[in-house]
């Protein structure tokens, strides 16, 4: 087993997942002003370390995603943040791409960057301690989108940041994220995502990524957020399921799903199923940024110094999405 892949499994293994809080600073700020707390550094420390120092990460969570600012910060506990998160059996991980800015050539549509100078930072992260990283191309859904050049494009730089990180002894996370906003139906939504992830293995195998060591962190199939379709959840997974047979070579060792602005619920009930059904290989797990931190942001909110309360809350659901990664949750857990 290479060491790329052991470290895919410490992080993925036993109905554990990612916890994703790395927000730039522009994302955390917005969700701070949403409830009323100053985005300081302070308090964008306080919030991400209550987390990483709960019974949640030690229990549920295989591997923390961090953003730039956090992975330099030292905990009030004294350690920094990857030895906190390190001392909880977790792996650190870092996004490393910059942001997706308009696409020359077809502007209503995004391409992530990132890639210049990427070698050099990867080492300095590796330093600091992590061990895994991320990149998430997006991609909008209409008629005429997303296009081949988002299509392409997107995947290209998925693959050169890729053979980047495994060269520099990390895991990479592959992330096409076929966002949720719009009319379209979930077949429309399987169709677009079925032709992204097939164009990113098309491009990891070109450019000899080994794929025992790498996450992808796709979307679920779902209708989009204004249309009237309503799909149930089981809908959900065996088209999700389809999907990733259908495009995912069986190499790859796990896939982790970003909740994509779902619900707690919806995301936790998707899951569920999904493993359920699960008649393949793949790890199924979560990767969730929102639909783990919810609850927990607007319980904090209201009394910031509450670290114990805060905790508890974002255990519970922490908790949860485990159980669902093990097609082991049910309704009725939520309220006991
Ligand atoms: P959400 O689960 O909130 O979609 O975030 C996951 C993520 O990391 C998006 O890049």
């Amino acid at each position: 087993m290479s060491e790329l892949n052991k470290i895919v499994l410490k992080i993925l293994s036993n109905g554990k997942g990612i916890l994703a809080t790395d927000e730039s600073t522009g994302t955390m700020t917005k969700r701070l002003e949403a409830i009323n707390v100053p985005s300081s550094s302070e308090n964008r420390l306080l919030f991400r370390e209550t987390l990483f120092s709960s019974e949640g990460v030690k229990n549920f969570i295989g591997g923390v995603i961090l953003f730039d600012e956090t992975i330099k910060q030292t905990s009030n506990l004294n350690k920094t943040i990857p030895e906190l998160i390190s001392s909880s059996g977790a792996v650190p991980g870092i996004k490393v791409d910059t942001g997706a800015k308009v696409l020359a050539g077809s502007h209503q549509e995004k391409i992530t960057e990132g890639l210049d100078g990427l070698r050099e930072r990867l080492k300095d992260y590796y330093k600091l301690g992590a061990r895994f990283t991320k990149w998430r191309g997006v991609y909008n859904i209409s008629n005429n989108y997303p296009s081949k050049l988002s299509i392409h494009s997107n995947a290209h730089a998925l693959a050169r940041y890729s053979a980047l990180v495994q060269e520099c002894g990390m895991v990479p996370i592959v992330e096409p994220e076929v966002l949720m906003d719009g009319n379209h139906s979930a077949e429309d939504c399987f169709n677009k995502t079925s032709k992204v992830i097939k164009k990113c293995f098309e491009e990891l195998a070109l450019h000899n990524i080994d794929l025992t060591g790498i996450i992808l962190k796709p979307n679920m199939i779902l209708a989009g957020t204004s249309s009237s379709e309503k799909i149930s959840s089981e809908e959900v997974a065996k088209l999700t399921l389809k999907c990733l047979k259908e495009n995912v070579p069986t190499e790859v060792p796990g896939i982790a799903f970003l909740s994509g602005g779902q619900t707690e619920i919806q995301a936790t009930e998707n899951l569920n199923l999904i493993n359920k059904l699960n008649d393949t290989n793949f790890i199924m797990t979560y990767s969730y940024g929102r639909a783990l931190q919810q609850s927990a942001l607007k319980f904090w909110s209201k009394n910031i110094k509450d670290i114990k309360g805060t905790q508890e809350v974002f255990n519970h659901r922490a908790n949860m999405c485990t159980l669902a990664a093990q097609g082991k949750w049910s309704a009725e857990l939520e309220t006991k």
